[in-house]
């Protein structure tokens, strides 16, 4: 993870640099740190532990480092502890306990990814004198170019692409050399880097976000390629050294989406925007009544040609897939295995062309769903990405894409995106079932009906969020919880418990209700919370019969269930309803109740919501 930022240009760098970071800190916040040089001196290193606002402090929000060329980082550790002299930047030379102060080494650099062979590196660079006071990868990778580039004398571009190729692993890298003032280099292996530029200045970031409010002319860097950034002019070069020319991107939506806009939390604004989130998402996929997939360009052909989809994704996305399982499995009749993407790379799953690969990713960065995506295309597969961030490395390398239209999503606690990746999956199985013969004309139009109800539908239920405030409030201290539900239910469920263990710290779990007799009830004591999802009317008794068994052993029951469909009142201590829509479209109504549980417990307990503990939003680590 983490996120990195650099400029060069006519104004001061650190504020810019600091600004930047501050729309990265969704990436990792377990330390910060600034490297910027003023003309020829040389460059001025600044970190601080924990977030952003430290760093911030001690540079006086960036006053205290002049300079016009700079490069920044936010950390999630990887390989090192979080502490002062693991933070970066990292330099080429030796270093003082707290990393801070000028930097008398000739390549100085942040770092996101991870280098697998670091140990291999090191002991190499150990044998020509090197010495080293991190434990970090990034030191040995920045040490490593340094290496190159006295040993051969020759220029950085030489000394990255020399380097790039003895490492193994992920990176983006922004390194500046003493001799090159002004200018920083990039180099990036399957990590996230953007490149902007505007007149007199260029800006580099692990997201657009980060320079969006200075530039939206961007360069969008491809797999083992190298960048020059100099003052309004940027470079591109190859392994071979060779020029390489990229297209440059005009960036058309805006930066408002990434602010909190009155609300206490992004993750509160998010849920909010859920209406918004599914409705655009919806609306760019149905044209007079019917699902037009035209712009992903899968055709109708293609989709009935299909014998087997494979989905794989992690977290949320994941979620996304085992709710989409149930229902193209249910309207289409098409087989669908669901995988967690770090599991899929690794297997050998036979593919053929008529086997469609969905790969789920909200960022479109995570390591294990681009692996999964790779691995996929290798065996054969025809591939489909649906993906949030435009232009992100998923969408870019998958043969068919469909974008969500969530917008930014800033919390590390997806609801947004989640949201519009279960409405997107959702209208391709109705065009999956309707091409395929597996429905009726007549039924897809009530389907789509239905799904064009659900915005609305998700609004009615936020009007109740003072009933979950209220029921989060009572049950803040609870140590443990467990979700429990059958078919598209134990989806929800699944989606409901992580929302509730990553931000509120509780223990949570979700099971298929009809496991939990098989080892988990054991786990029920006097006031356990286990919160069941009965929306399915196939599946609503047995669950409601798993629940008592619950009940029956000291557990406090919460039912989540749709308005005039089941009377669970008697049964369960606290009920939550939601709209009726189609049973196969109910997670996009029944996981906002818990989201919100989710949120107001983590606000009762007093944590910081957006950017839960160990966390980050883009995972582009294995
Ligand atoms: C992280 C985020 C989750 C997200 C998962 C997959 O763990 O915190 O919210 O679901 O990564 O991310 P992706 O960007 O691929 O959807």
């Amino acid at each position: 993870m983490c996120g990195i930022v650099g400029y060069t240009g006519r104004d001061q760098a650190a504020p810019i640099l600091l600004d930047g970071l501050s729309r990265l800190e969704y990436r990792g916040y377990d330390s910060a740190g600034l490297a910027v040089r003023d003309g020829s001196a040389p460059a001025e290193v600044v970190k601080a532990l924990g977030k952003l606002y430290h760093l911030a402090d001690k540079t006086d929000q960036g006053r205290a480092l002049p300079g016009t060329c700079g490069i920044g980082h936010t950390r999630w550790a990887t390989h090192g502890d979080p502490s002062m002299v693991n933070a970066h930047p990292h330099v080429s030379g030796n270093c003082s306990g707290s990393g801070s102060g000028p930097v008398e080494s000739d390549v100085v650099g942040v770092h996101n990814g991870i280098i697998e062979n670091f140990t291999e590196l090191k002991e190499k660079l150990l044998r020509h004198g090197y010495t080293f006071y991190s434990d970090t990868d990034t030191e040995v990778a920045v040490k490593l170019v340094d290496y190159y580039y006295k040993k051969y004398k020759i220029g950085p571009v030489d000394a990255i692409t020399r380097t790039m190729v003895r490492v193994r692993g992920s990176y983006a890298l922004a390194l500046m050399f003493r001799d090159y003032p002004d200018e920083i280099f990039v180099a990036r292996k399957d990590s996230p880097l953007v490149i902007g530029t505007s007149e007199g200045a260029s800006f580099l970031a692990s997201d657009v976000p980060a320079i969006l409010k200075f530039t939206r002319q961007v360069y969008y860097i491809g797999n083992l390629q190298v960048g020059r950034i100099r003052p309004g002019e940027v470079l591109f070069y190859d392994l071979n050294g060779d020029e390489v020319q990229l297209p440059l991107t005009e960036i058309t939506w805006d930066t408002a989406a990434a602010e909190k806009d009155g609300y206490e939390h992004f993750m509160l604004k998010e849920i909010h925007e859920q209406p918004r989130a599914v409705r655009d998402t919806l609306n760019s996929l149905i044209r007079d009544g019917a699902v037009d997939l035209s712009a992903t360009g899968l055709t109708d052909d293609i989709l009935r040609g299909i014998r087997q989809i494979d989905i794989a994704a992690c977290g949320s996305a994941w979620h996304v897939s085992v709710a989409a399982q149930y229902v193209i499995e249910d309207l289409a009749g098409v087989p669908v295995r669901v995988e967690l993407a770090s599991e899929y790379r690794y297997r050998r799953i036979p593919s053929s062309p008529d086997t469609l690969v969905i790969v789920i990713s909200q960022s479109g960065e995570t390591a294990d769903s681009l692996a999964a995506l790779r691995v996929a295309k290798e065996r054969g597969a025809l591939t489909l990405a649906v993906v949030n961030v435009i232009g992100s490395t998923i969408a870019r390398e998958a043969d068919h894409t469909l974008y969500t239209l969530a917008g930014p999503e800033i919390a590390v606690a997806t609801t947004k995106a989640y949201s519009a990746q279960l409405i997107a999956m959702d209208a391709l199985a109705v065009r999956l079932a309707l091409v395929r013969g597996a429905i009726t004309e007549e039924k897809s139009g009530e389907l789509i009906a239905a799904l064009q109800a659900i915005p609305d539908q998700i609004s009615r239920v936020l009007e109740e969020k003072q009933r979950l405030q209220w029921f989060s409030s009572k049950i803040a201290n609870t140590h443990d919880i467990f979700f429990i539900g059958r078919g598209l239910d134990y989806a929800i469920s699944l989606e409901g418990s992580l929302k509730m263990k990553e931000i509120s710290y509780i223990h949570s779990e979700a099971y298929a209700a009809g496991e939990l007799k098989h080892g988990t009830i054991s786990l029920i004591e006097q006031n356990t919370l286990v919160i069941g999802v009965l929306t399915q009317s196939s599946l609503f008794e047995k669950t409601l019969s798993n629940m008592l068994e619950c009940k029956s052993r000291g557990a406090y029951l919460m039912g989540l269930t749709t308005n005039g469909n089941f009377s669970v009142e008697d049964s369960v201590n606290f009920t939550v309803y939601v709209p009726k829509t189609d049973e196969h479209f109910i997670a996009s109504l029944a996981i906002v109740p818990l989201q919100l549980l989710g949120y107001y417990t983590s606000v009762n307990r007093g944590l910081d919501v957006d950017k839960p503990r160990n966390l980050a939003k883009s995972v582009t680590v294995e």
